[in-house]
């Protein structure tokens, strides 16, 4: 297996730099609320950086050919100098929505591929009341072909997530502003985690 150390200067020990990615590229999508809640939502010590899909362009073998798009290449770049990646998505269909299966796809090509044993949090929020659990579980298999280190548990699943968000983008719902804060400490933990085992 192959094993990733980092020398200690590569070790962000202060500040962890978090990439957001949203599976929806709607303005008023109840995902990047979400994305937007837990990037408020983290411990001192992490900062959230959202990145557009919207200039993905959809995969083509004969493109990847004579490499890969700027816009890709500036999506690969941007997660691996990340500390971890935290994914905001709808279930589409009981699954992952083409914008983000899309950009995995294209981030999953080349030896170097920058998922690998990068930390990841996933969350999902719907108007249904499952709150895009299926999806979920989705990704979870995707992220697992390209070794990502997705964080376990809490789970976040925010069911009739419409009447939890005010149009301002604010968050009415305690439970959902606890689940955010919640994970988010886990995460910083998990990303502590994983350092030191890249270390070990
Ligand atoms: C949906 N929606 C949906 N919801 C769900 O809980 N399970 C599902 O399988 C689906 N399937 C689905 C397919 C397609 C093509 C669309 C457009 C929508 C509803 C979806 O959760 C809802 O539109 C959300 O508001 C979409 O997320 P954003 O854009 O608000 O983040």
């Amino acid at each position: 297996m192959q094993t990733t150390r980092l020398p200690r200067a590569e070790l962000n020990m202060t500040q962890l730099d978090i990439v957001g990615l949203c599976g929806s590229l709607r303005a008023g999508s109840i995902n990047r609320m979400a994305l937007n809640l837990v990037g408020r939502s983290m411990p001192q010590g992490m900062t959230l950086d959202t990145v557009e899909l919207r200039d993905i362009p959809f995969f083509d073998g004969d493109v990847l050919a004579k490499g890969f798009p700027p816009s890709v290449l500036a999506l690969r770049e941007r997660i691996r100098k990340s500390d971890g990646v935290v994914i905001a998505t709808p279930e589409y269909n009981f699954s992952i929505p083409g914008v983000l299966k899309n950009a995995l796809d294209w981030v999953s090509r080349g030896d170097d591929q920058p998922f690998a044993h990068k930390p990841v949090a996933i969350l999902s929020a719907s108007p249904g009341p499952l709150g895009g659990a299926r999806v979920q579980y989705d990704l979870r298999k995707v992220m697992l072909f390209m070794n990502a280190q997705v964080l376990a548990k809490p789970e976040v699943f925010i069911g009739a997530a419409s009447g939890k968000f005010a149009p301002d983008g604010s968050c009415t719902d305690e439970a959902t502003r606890n689940f955010a804060s919640d994970q988010m400490a886990a995460f910083q933990r998990w990303i502590a985690g994983v350092q030191r085992m890249a270390l070990a």
